[in-house]
């Protein structure tokens, strides 16, 4: 596996590898397993002809909250031993001084996907999604990118995006990646205190209880009261939202013949949750 620091080395590393299919994950570090598990899908679907490149960079532009990037955990030696063993052919690795220079003045604004859930709590941070990505985009120049579908809705506004700028790459969606009990998995989840960490999981049981209701037929709002509900009976939790909201447009209302999204972010003490389950009736 190569490790490049700068953009020409990872230019260098993919010129002779051009026409060959590159799979890309991008990541911010601090690595777990459902990192290693879009890394082994993008090695399974690139095959052995094929190569697979993945990023890890700490992105501050995406950061509405200085507090949430310095606290952000930064484990590089364990990150590039995944990477090592989940099969990457090369991971780039810059500083915010390589990725950006001091007076960079575009922005990548997506303004209809971005204005709802998380968009709505975090101003800017879609936008430093977007610009981020559409840089490490045209660095790479990947045929295939694959995100988690934790982030339900970077993954729309990166689909929105593509599909708006024609970039030429095809995008896929990785399942949830949950522990045992539920919790999905989140560099995040480190920072959780005992208690909270207990209490977590009653995020993806109220959203599994929620789905098996809606599939049942109950109604929209007595679909989302019920996970409101359960999140509020737990101690030191705040709700910043529950919603039920179409999987395509982010927005409502939803209609019962597509697809609806049922999506929570909830304060667990300082660290902020974020889980989704798609809707479907039976
Ligand atoms: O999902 C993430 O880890 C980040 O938002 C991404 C896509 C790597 C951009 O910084």
């Amino acid at each position: 596996m190569q490790t490049a620091y700068t953009k020409d080395e990872l230019r260098a590393f993919l010129a002779p590898m051009r026409g060959r299919r590159i799979v890309f994950v991008p990541t911010m570090g601090a690595l777990h397993e459902g990192h290693a598990t879009l890394m082994r899908q993008a090695r399974s679907l690139a095959g052995e002809q094929g190569v697979v490149v993945s990023s890890i960079f700490l992105n501050p532009v995406q950061f509405d909250n200085a507090g949430d990037l310095a606290a952000y955990p930064q484990t590089p030696e364990a990150d590039l031993e995944i990477c090592r063993t989940c099969g990457v052919d090369v991971v780039f690795m810059p500083t915010p001084d390589v990725m950006y220079c001091a007076d960079r003045s575009m922005v990548m604004e997506e303004n209809h996907l971005s204005t709802v859930l998380c968009g709505a709590s975090r101003p800017g941070h879609f936008a430093g999604v977007c610009l981020v990505v559409s840089k490490l985009f045209n660095l790479v120049q990947p045929t295939d990118a694959i995100f988690g579908k934790k982030d339900y809705q970077q993954l729309a506004i990166l689909r929105r995006m593509v599909r708006d700028l024609d970039i030429p790459v095809q995008l896929h969606g990785a399942e949830i990646v949950r522990e045992a009990d539920g919790l999905a998995l989140s560099s995040r989840n480190v920072r959780l205190l005992p208690q909270h960490r207990a209490a977590a999981p009653q995020i993806c049981r109220s959203l599994r209880a929620a789905a098996a209701a809606y599939a049942a037929g109950s109604a929209v709002e007595s679909v989302r009261e019920s996970v409101v509900s359960a999140l509020s009976a737990i101690d030191g939790v705040r709700i910043d939202y529950v919603e039920i909201v179409d999987a395509e447009t982010l927005h409502t209302p939803v209609c019962d013949n597509r697809m609806a999204l049922l999506a929570v972010a909830a304060w667990f003490g300082e660290v902020r949750l974020i889980d989704n389950i798609e809707l479907v009736r039976a």
